[in-house]
């Protein structure tokens, strides 16, 4: 295990008629003008968006808005976002959605402060050493962004997709009611299962030792995911499975399982390279690249492969080698994902072979990547080639 320093700032508010409770008492010492960010009409259609304008209005908070993040959010509308915060004198941004929305609310509330473009910063070329403060209400369980610090921003001109974060972009509270959730078709309900599993594996994939704390939470976290995770695609309405699922999608990037280790992220990185090219939702992405990852580990990941396996999947090692054992988990990953109505080749997003190159060179673009194991080009295309 390697030393570290474990701070989290944002305040995690967690349940039933939250918003209602705490709204106002949040966003009060952070400022009067706030800017209020969300997606393309989820939220009005769920009467969320009226019940939060009804507590700002009340609060006598002065409302600017910003509609219309796009899933995977786009730099464009993080420019719109800067530019209102500037003109108007925003005090503080409250994004209402999903990890598009916080991201998004991210990158404004960093831009918002910068004498530049935004872009400079996503792409790492610029620090960020300041940024507006924003809260948020989580309205998808999937990406962590609620509690965390990182964000990730596309520009569709270039097609390029990066993650990026800073210490000033951690939300200063975040509002999680699973009635919110309830809404959440059932697409989108898998992939959000599917993004926080994955978030997992990147951590549990690493090359510290005396991790079996870290390695027990993972897997506790992929249990209870796998547990209650069809049982939800079932049955969406279900409020007790939608607060599991959103409980466990902020503790698997929350940064509580990655204490002391340094987590692989290579899929990850495989997958924004993906979607730069094809604009094909994240975690759809991560399902089918993730289990060919891990086939191309089998040798150097076989152990904890095999932890999962007999650990996480319930797999009987008797009589097999460990190897044998470690594949037949992948099986299981992947007969779990199918089974929720994941997809599990490129070409059911109708991607061949004739991008491949453009995107191993989007990935590459900071050379050689994975924490667990280095991959390079070669690597990332014969991965790309076993996922179509
Ligand atoms: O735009 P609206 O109308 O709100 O609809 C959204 C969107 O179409 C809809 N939705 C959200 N809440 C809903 C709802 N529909 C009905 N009822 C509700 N309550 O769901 C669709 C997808 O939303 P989106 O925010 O795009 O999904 P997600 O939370 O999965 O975020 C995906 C983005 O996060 C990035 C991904 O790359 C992708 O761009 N990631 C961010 C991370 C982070 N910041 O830590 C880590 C992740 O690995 C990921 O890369
Ligand atoms: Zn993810």
């Amino acid at each position: 295990m390697d030393n570290f320093i474990y701070y989290n700032p944002t305040r995690l508010i967690f349940g039933r008629n939250q918003v209602q409770e705490h709204l106002v008492n949040q966003l009060r010492p952070l400022g009067k003008k706030v800017l209020l960010v969300y997606g393309g009409g989820s939220i009005k259609a769920n009467g969320l968006y009226n019940e939060v304008l009804s507590i700002l209005s009340d609060g006598d908070f002065i409302v600017y808005e910003l509609p219309g993040v796009e899933p995977n959010p786009r730099l464009t509308t993080v420019y719109k976002g800067v530019n209102i915060c500037k003109n108007e004198k925003i005090d503080v941004l409250l994004a209402v959605g999903g990890g598009s929305v916080i991201d998004c609310t991210k990158a404004i509330a960093a831009g918002a402060k910068y004498n530049g473009d935004a872009w400079d910063f996503i792409t790492k070329k610029a620090p960020v050493q300041s940024a507006l403060p924003f809260g948020t209400i989580l309205t998808l369980a999937a990406t962590g962004s609620e509690m965390n610090a990182g964000s990730v921003i596309t520009n569709w001109e270039t097609q390029e997709k990066y993650g990026w974060g800073s210490p000033y972009t951690y939300p200063k509270f975040s509002i999680l009611d699973p009635i919110n959730t309830l809404t959440v078709p059932k697409n989108h309900t898998v992939y959000g299962i599917v993004d926080m599993m994955t978030h997992v594996f990147e951590q549990y994939f690493h090359k510290q030792t005396n991790t079996q704390v870290q390695e027990y939470m993972c897997e506790a976290v992929l249990k209870a995911v796998i547990e209650a995770g069809p049982k939800l695609v079932n049955n969406l309405n279900d409020l007790e499975l939608r607060k599991t699922i959103l409980y466990s999608g902020t503790i698997a990037l929350n940064g509580m399982l990655q204490m002391g280790v340094r987590g692989d992220w290579a899929s990850h990185n495989i997958e924004h390279a993906v979607s730069a090219v094809y604009d094909i939702p994240h975690a759809g992405g991560l399902a089918i690249l993730f289990p060919q990852w891990m086939r191309y580990h089998l040798d150097k990941g076989e152990t904890k492969l095999y932890n999962l396996a007999v650990r996480v999947w319930g797999v009987n090692p008797e009589g097999k080698s460990n190897a044998e054992v470690a594949e037949e988990g992948i099986k299981e990953l992947e007969k779990f994902w199918s089974l929720i109505g994941a997809p599990n080749r490129l070409a059911d997003y109708e991607i061949d072979d004739s991008k491949l190159e453009i995107i191993a060179d989007k990935a590459m673009i900071n050379g050689e990547f994975g924490n667990f194991n280095k991959l390079n080009k070669q690597d990332v295309i014969q991965i790309l080639n076993a996922s179509l």
